[in-house]
């Protein structure tokens, strides 16, 4: 048997955000599918504390600060890093911008378009500057008390059902479907638990589609086949991972809808900034227009998630898909 001349990736998964589980899962399903003739995975597991750890969970040092020093030692030694966590203190930017700083080639997108994405207020406000719709919204910037919630319910001009939700989560966390204005106030509260600012959106009925896009070594962006979700009102968390969620990929659209969600795909990847792989997730209105809902820089990544599952309809498979975003990486370095 010869020798291989395996190329070490890191994989980081878990994390302090509310996110922690699905993100060590992501990590775990990259880490798993990695393609064994080319690469070695090094799993690091961030526990909900924030202290970094080996693949056996084993503490690299007692404290934040100490063990993040001692796993950029064990990064700087691999050939890339996939950071596999999903919201705050990942996706947001934050691991982007540590290994920008220690000039660490990452699988993932830069600080800006982290930040910016994580943001759905400020999403959306750049897909309407590219003439791209979302849903009618309402922006409560800053946290408010039981009593002001209160007065603010009052006033609010009731139109039919809507979303509430935090600005800034993932995972469906806080993100509360409302019939009835007697409701409001509750999913208001609920939705400040995770963040300080909220959305209050009209609930977009129609179909929930999404779709996935990368960047790959020789520059051309790779759109995969869009998937429908099928939702009772909102795709909430235990659709998400506590069952079997009901997809249909490709999703069946007509030639206009998947010529629009795929150009609504490259714009948003293109002015946020992405690199490797983002999910672009929109809506379809009853009327059949395509607009945005979010957009997801480090999404879900088990071979269960949509993102896989998108792109090996299209051919690739899970694996190829990795390989493909580290060689992009790479390429850049
Ligand atoms: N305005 C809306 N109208 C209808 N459904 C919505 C709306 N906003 C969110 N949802 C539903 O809630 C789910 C989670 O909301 P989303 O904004 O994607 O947050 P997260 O970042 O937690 O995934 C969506 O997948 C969708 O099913
Ligand atoms: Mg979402």
């Amino acid at each position: 048997m010869s020798e291989k001349n395996l190329q070490k990736i890191a994989v980081i998964g878990g994390g302090v955000s509310s996110e922690h589980d699905i993100s060590y899962k992501s990590g775990k399903g990259i880490a798993a599918n990695l393609d064994p003739e080319l690469f070695e995975s090094v799993f690091l597991y961030i526990t909900r504390e924030g202290i970094w750890a080996d693949d056996t969970g084993k503490e690299l040092a007692p404290t934040p600060s100490l063990s993040l020093a001692k796993a950029l030692e064990i990064i700087a030694e691999c050939a890339a890093v996939i950071p596999a966590v999903h919201g705050r203190h990942g996706e947001d930017g934050a691991l982007a911008a540590l290994f920008e700083l220690a000039q660490i080639p990452a699988v993932s997108s830069p600080l800006r378009a982290g930040s910016l994405a994580m943001d759905k207020w400020v999403t959306k406000l750049m897909a309407a500057e590219m003439g791209i719709g979302g849903a009618d919204d309402l922006l409560l910037s800053e946290k408010l008390s039981p009593e002001t919630i209160d007065i603010f319910v009052e006033e609010f001009e009731w139109e039919g059902p809507v979303v509430v939700k935090p600005v800034a989560e993932g995972s469906s966390f806080g993100v509360v479907f409302v019939e009835s204005k007697a409701d409001l106030a509750e999913a208001i509260s609920s939705a400040f638990q995770f963040d300080d600012r909220v959305i209050i959106e009209e609930f977009v009925g129609g179909r929930e589609v999404d779709i996935s896009v990368f960047r790959d070594s020789d520059g051309n962006l790779r759109i995969s086949a869009p998937l429908e979700i099928h939702r009772d009102k909102i795709f909430g968390f235990d659709d998400k991972y506590h069952g079997e969620p009901n997809f249909t990929v490709p999703a069946i659209l007509t030639d206009e809808q998947h010529q629009r969600i795929r150009e609504i795909a490259e714009s948003m990847y293109t002015i946020l900034g992405c690199i490797g792989v983002a999910r672009v997730d929109c809506f379809i209105r009853e009327d059949g227009e395509v607009i945005l809902n979010e957009v997801n820089t480090m999404p879900g990544m088990t071979e269960f998630s949509q993102v896989p599952r998108m792109y090996a309809i299209e051919g690739l498979s899970y694996t190829d898909l990795l390989t493909e975003l580290i060689a992009a990486t790479l390429e850049k370095h």
